[in-house]
């Protein structure tokens, strides 16, 4: 018996180092749509995630957060575990850099480099930034900060150890040029010869003094290895590269593919090559640099306005709803903007319209005109066959596309299908035929929707990487034995030899697009006030008062009749108001958060018996009641359904 043949895929190890964010979870979901393909396709699937935990960043974090380091990272460890698992992620081994097999294969691969000549000690003075664990040279930063990230770098004087990235700039051009795909997609290989190579490559500092928190260099312990290299080679330390047992390694190394996001290319294509090159170990067939999912005004960390924590996004719509949206919305490769609204609307229109339509219509009519026993009945009509050709098209056009990593493009002709079976309802009328006693009739019924269960079917089979749940209740909803669920049969429309359908529970129930984005944007508020604590609001604890107390402030309505800016202030704003005939002017210190124009014609609550003061030249006569919502964040009580001059208790 022939061996099979075997696909290693990986993801990024993921730094414990903040909340993982939707950005993170993109790529470990697409890693596991391609790794879950790959073994309905028949091979044997290594997937490898896990997490990186050494380096400055880290040691720093946890130290501000009062705990070792060790102690930060395994809560947050176990967090990151608890979220693949929320998502579905079905990855075949999880490495921690911090993991003891790890370490000390890291050690073996460092001293085989010293041991080659390819790792020398020397005064090292340079900048480094902390947040990006990354050394660059003078002429590398830009206005004096990271070129990467634009924070400011240090400046670092130490000795180290550094291997020999030079000598290989010559060899990677080569392998680039031999290989096309090893960069992807082709836009990837410009930007690292453009940026990188060409400019020329320069030695690597590769070990650290200045910090603790890493894998000690064997042969000079004050020396941790620089996380880059620790971080890169969990690729083959995971398969026990350097250890007793590295039957894994020489099963699965080379990787077929490193998933990885488009700022950590050059990481993968310039300093894993070199190291691999170095230590005679054969390349990666593809790295693969993934875009970003940005939002409206920029990157994820600055989440403003929408909600991006995955783990809330996936129990708020279902794990494979979530999944869907990240592998269907934006191009594997490109950039994509992120949003809420954009994620429900895509959940709505594809899944709980176009997919849920067709399964729940066709179970509740099988079920309805034959009691759920629909057998087979062959094609007559072009209807019929144009769905069959549609099922075909779906299924040619899945694995290239699969293969390729371009899962919108898989998704989209599975939901063309999809769409043509709704319309072949359309066209078909089932419902008119289903009145009729006739024999012909009755065939012709069975055989409309024998063929939207074929459609549902194949559907569902060519769906299992994206959504495995709601795909594998697709098919038990069906009744169908295994030979028909397996992937081969994706591939054979009109084979299958009946249905037993049940009607099932509905599989994406459709969101209330308004609705959910007002619970969202209360969710965030809560949230981000919970997190701010109370120092940081300002919050202090006053004295009690007693009714008396409070019975002497009068609070009234007051609706705002004119507005404008306070001159020689860039805070206050003039706020002519009514009281029901009575007239006040206030000042008031929103200008930052409001424009004259949000104010006037709204109800506001005024302190009405306030003492008048002068600011900035104008009389003020009451305070307005406002509410400091974070840090930075005020928002005005407004009463616009109340009567201006009405008392306030
Ligand atoms: N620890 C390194 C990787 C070492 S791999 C040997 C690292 N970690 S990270 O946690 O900062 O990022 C992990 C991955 O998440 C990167 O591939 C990065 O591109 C990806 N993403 C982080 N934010 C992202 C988006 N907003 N959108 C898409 N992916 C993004 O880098």
């Amino acid at each position: 018996m022939s061996e099979k043949k075997t696909y290693y895929i990986s993801t990024p190890i993921y730094y414990p180092s903040a909340k993982l964010h939707i950005g993170h979870a993109y790529c470990t979901v697409a890693a596991d749509a391609e790794a879950r393909f790959r073994r309905l396709d028949g091979y044997d699937v290594m997937f490898l995630t896990g997490t990186d935990e050494h380096g400055q960043k880290i040691e720093r974090t946890a130290i501000a957060a009062g705990k070792t380091p060790k102690e930060y990272v395994d809560v947050i460890v176990e967090g990151i575990h608890e979220l693949w698992a929320q998502l579905n992620i079905s990855h075949d081994r999880f490495i921690r850099t911090t993991d003891d097999y790890h370490k000390k294969s890291i050690q073996v691969i460092f001293k085989q480099l010293y041991d080659r000549g390819d790792i020398y000690k020397e005064n090292y003075e340079g900048w480094y930034c902390t947040p990006c664990e990354s050394f660059w040279t003078d002429h590398q930063l830009v206005d004096g900060n990271c070129p990467d990230c634009g924070r400011p770098v240090e400046l670092t004087k130490e000795e180290s150890y550094f291997f020999r990235l030079s000598k290989y700039q010559k060899r990677l051009e080569e392998h680039y040029e031999k290989h096309p795909t090893f960069i992807s997609p082709p836009s990837r290989l410009n930007e690292m010869l453009n940026n990188f190579i060409r400019p020329g490559l320069e030695d690597l500092c590769v070990s650290r003094t200045s910090f603790k928190w890493g894998i000690p260099v064997p042969f000079d312990e004050k020396h941790v290895v620089y996380v880059w290299v620790d971080a890169l080679s969990n690729y083959i330390t995971a398969l026990g590269y350097g250890s007793d047992d590295d039957s894994d390694f020489k099963k699965y190394w080379p990787v077929q593919v490193h998933l990885v996001g488009k700022e950590i290319v050059r990481f993968h294509t310039i300093i894993w090559p070199a190291i691999l090159m170095a230590l005679d170990l054969p390349l990666p067939e593809m790295v693969f640099g993934h875009g970003w999912l940005l939002l409206e005004g920029g990157k994820m960390s600055k989440s403003k306005g929408n909600v991006v924590d995955p783990a809330l996004l996936a129990e708020r719509y279902g794990t494979d709803a979530f999944r869907y949206f990240l592998l269907r919305e934006v191009a594997f490769g490109s950039d994509g903007i992120f949003s809420n609204e954009a994620l429900i609307s895509r959940i709505n229109a594809d899944l709980a319209n176009d997919l849920g339509n067709l399964v729940s219509r066709t179970l509740t009519m099988g079920e309805n005109y034959f009691g759920g026993n629909i057998g087979r009945v062959p094609i007559s009509d072009d209807f019929g066959r144009q769905l069959k050709e549609a099922a075909e098209a779906a299924q040619t056009g899945y694995r290239p596309a699969m293969e390729k990593l371009q899962f919108q493009d898989a998704l989209a002709g599975v939901f063309k299908l999809v769409s043509r079976a709704n319309k072949y309802i359309d066209e078909t009328m089932p419902w008119k035929l289903a009145k009729s006693k006739d024999e012909a009739d009755r065939t012709r019924l069975q055989e409309i929707l024998y063929n939207l269960c074929e459609a549902i079917r194949i559907a569902g089979i060519l769906l299992q990487p994206a959504i495995p749940e709601a795909a594998a209740k697709m098919l038990s909803f069906l009744g169908l034995p295994d030979e028909d669920r397996a992937w081969e049969s994706a591939f054979t429309f009109g084979e299958t030899k009946g249905f037993a359908t049940r009607k099932g529970e509905i599989l994406f129930p459709r969101i209330d697009l308004e609705k959910e984005l007002v619970e969202l944007e209360a969710f965030k508020a809560k949230r981000e006030a919970a997190e701010k604590g109370p120092q940081e609001t300002g919050v202090v604890t006053l004295p009690e008062i007693t009714i008396e107390d409070f019975a002497k402030i009068q609070l009234r309505v007051a609706k705002v009749v004119n507005c404008s800016a306070v001159e020689k202030s860039d805070k206050l704003l003039r706020l002519e108001l009514d009281l029901d005939g009575e007239s006040r002017t206030i000042a008031t210190s929103v200008r930052e958060w409001y424009k004259p124009e949000d104010l006037i014609d709204r109800n506001i609550i005024l302190v009405s018996n306030l003492k008048k003061a002068t600011f900035r030249g104008v009389e003020s006569h009451g305070m307005l009641l406002a509410c400091e919502n974070g840090k930075n964040d005020v928002k005005i009580i407004f009463a616009d359904d109340c009567r201006p001059g009405a008392p306030v208790n």
